[in-house]
């Protein structure tokens, strides 16, 4: 198992790419724990009846105290954490002029903040133990802008994966590594959400000629985290089916 008895925390992972991601390292051995908005028993009692090691925390991850309070309870009852996968985010579909101020500072909450607050809470164990792993779950968006025109998101994005870069140079000495994933087109209820005209637009601009699926990110998101990838960091893998190669 590539991941055994290793101990992960990734924040929304109860849907969507989260979750394969949550049932993939599960299956490799990991001990998962989520942070999430709301109730998720009913996943949570599905997978420990399958006998996989996994809790879920309802957290406002946008909310700092809340975040550390989490993630050191976390911590503390495993005595150590090895894997943060920061894979929660929003999308608002405003352009720039319609787009209310409060609906910008959400999108800059969950997808960055965020992501920084799960970050600062769990890096002191990271580096103290000299190991683990930091993987940011960023957007083609953040390499060429939002595909839907949706501003927020795709800038949110961007410092995403150039937080991936500084934080990577950050920790390096500690021997901990951060990548990012930049998924395309990838079958989800937020990709749902695209018209049937969209949809056909967007998969007519994949050489590979289909969307991708949520295994093939978590096969990525395990390659990223396991030790297989320990010579790699402060990188962003493209997962778009040839879409844009960078
Ligand atoms: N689906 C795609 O094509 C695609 C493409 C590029 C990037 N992504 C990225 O992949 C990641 C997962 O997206 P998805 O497609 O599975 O979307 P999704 O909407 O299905 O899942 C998003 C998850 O984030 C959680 N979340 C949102 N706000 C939260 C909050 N305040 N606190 C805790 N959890 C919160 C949701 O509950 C959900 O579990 C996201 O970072 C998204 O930007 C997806």
């Amino acid at each position: 198992m590539r991941l055994a008895n290793k101990r992960v925390i990734i924040t929304g992972g109860n849907r969507g790419i989260g979750r394969a991601i949550t049932e993939r390292f599960l299956k490799e051995g990991a001990r998962v724990a989520l942070l999430v908005r709301r109730d998720v028993s009913p996943f949570i009692k599905e997978l420990t009846d399958k006998g996989y090691s996994v809790q879920a925390r309802q957290t406002d991850i946008t909310d700092y105290e809340q975040v550390k309070q989490a993630i050191d309870a976390i911590v503390q009852a495993w005595g150590g954490v090895d894997i943060l996968v920061n894979n929660a985010a929003i999308i608002s579909r405003e352009g720039v002029l319609d787009m209310s101020l409060k609906a910008w500072h959400e999108v800059m909450d969950v997808n960055v903040n965020a992501a920084f607050y799960c970050s600062k809470a769990v890096i002191p164990y990271l580096s103290a133990q000299r190991s683990g792993t930091i993987l940011n779950i960023s957007s083609v968006a953040a390499k060429c802008g939002d595909i839907t025109a949706a501003p927020a998101y795709g800038t949110s994005k961007g410092a995403l994966t150039t937080f991936t870069r500084s934080l990577a140079r950050q920790l390096a000495p500690y021997q901990v590594r951060v990548n990012a994933i930049a998924p395309h087109a990838i079958v989800t209820e937020m990709s749902a959400q695209w018209s049937d005209e969209k949809r056909k637009q967007v998969i007519s601009a994949i050489p590979l000629g289909r969307m991708g699926t949520v295994e093939e990110v978590a096969s990525t998101a395990l390659f990223l985290a396991s030790n297989e990838a320990s010579f790699i960091t402060g990188e962003t893998v493209n997962i778009n089916g040839g879409y844009l190669m960078d």
